[in-house]
């Protein structure tokens, strides 16, 4: 057989993944989703970790399942450690040490950021070290240099709201549902982005703001809904284009000047906002300009998925970093 088989759970925020690897070669890979949130606007913590305490054991059975092999034969067992929500990430991190104990199998404490980076290395085609990575979803948004699969840095993140988050606050307003990303980038494809001029986020470095944006559509809609009670309605596909065309224009600029500054010429997207039209275009436009090697991952590894966490528990075994039963979840972890 294969070895090694890892088996790894994802629980940080809203979504239960578990994923089976063997010697590096992905076996299954299974999320439940949990509809709860979509009532409430946003993922609703409690509720969150009461899902995944329901979910885990169906889906790490059915994980098992799919790649045909029996939890006898596991070598170790891999589980987020954070960033992510305390309730979710508790709830994963005991099932797996619980588990982990039971079968007398080594714990491996991955961290989330990492492994959608390391999402990048799940199937071909794969970017060489060290490559510039653009890490863009709901909760986090970092520009990292990728030297090796074990040594990252931040060079730059997000000083308020992720990008995803811009993404869903601002459909919020346009009363698009949540989360508002999808439906924005689907509106956009048929708007206008010069019609209407919303203020890039101006950083220094390779940071990042997403507040102020939020803040001058809300004024700007709340000035022209005054005039009109139908405008958001009559111009819903420029809202979107032009907002879109915004968080886009911002992300490519500090990702061209790191770039720049770095001399990285492989440039690739993880998390998912990746899945963004317009982040794409414009991204491929912007890698034949500059020369630019782009790698985006398969959507279903961009959102959160316990694939990535495989990977990166593969390589972190490969290392010898293994955890203990005292591993306890962090959600502020750092990359
Ligand atoms: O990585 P992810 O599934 O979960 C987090 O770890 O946050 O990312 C979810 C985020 C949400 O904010 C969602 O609106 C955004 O990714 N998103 C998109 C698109 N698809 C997902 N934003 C813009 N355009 C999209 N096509
Ligand atoms: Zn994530």
């Amino acid at each position: 057989p294969d070895f090694p088989r890892i088996l790894a759970i994802e629980s940080s925020c809203d979504d239960t993944g578990a994923a089976v690897m063997a010697g590096g070669k992905l076996l299954s890979n299974l999320v439940a989703t949990q509809k709860v949130h979509e009532q409430y606007g946003g993922v609703v913590p409690e509720l969150a970790s009461r899902a995944h305490q329901q979910h885990l054991l169906p889906v790490v059975t059915a994980a098992l399942k799919e790649a045909g092999i029996s939890k006898h034969e596991l070598d170790a067992v891999a589980v987020t450690q954070g960033p992510g929500l305390l309730g979710s990430l508790l709830v994963g991190g005991m099932f797996a040490k619980t588990f982990a104990l039971a079968l007398g199998k080594p714990l491996i404490a991955v961290n989330h950021m990492r492994a959608h980076i390391l999402a990048h290395f799940i199937r071909d085609p794969k970017p060489s070290f060290p490559f510039l990575c653009l890490t863009v979803s709901g909760g986090h948004t970092q520009l990292v240099v990728v030297r090796s699969a074990l040594d990252m840095e931040v060079i730059g993140q997000t000083i308020d709201d992720a990008a995803g988050e811009a993404f869903d606050k601002t459909s919020k307003l346009l009363g698009l549902p949540y989360p508002g990303g999808p439906h924005l980038d689907k509106l956009a494809r048929q708007g206008d982005p010069q019609r209407f001029a919303f203020p890039v986020g101006a950083m220094p470095g390779y940071d990042f703001s997403f507040s102020g944006l939020k803040t001058s559509v809300l004024y700007f809609l709340r000035k022209e809904v005054a005039a009109n009670p139908s405008f958001v309605a009559e111009n819903l596909a420029d809202l979107c284009a032009s907002i879109q065309h915004t968080i886009v224009a911002t992300l490519l600029r500090q990702l061209r000047r790191a770039a720049t500054d770095t001399g990285l010429r492989q440039v690739a997207l993880a998390g998912g906002v990746a899945a963004n039209s317009g982040l794409r275009t414009a991204l491929q436009q912007e890698a034949e300009a500059q020369g630019w090697e782009v790698f985006i991952p398969d959507f279903a590894f961009c959102t959160d998925n316990a694939a990535m966490v495989a990977v990166t528990a593969h390589f972190q075994l490969e290392a010898g970093d293994l955890a203990t039963q005292l591993m306890s979840p962090d959600p502020r972890l750092k990359l």
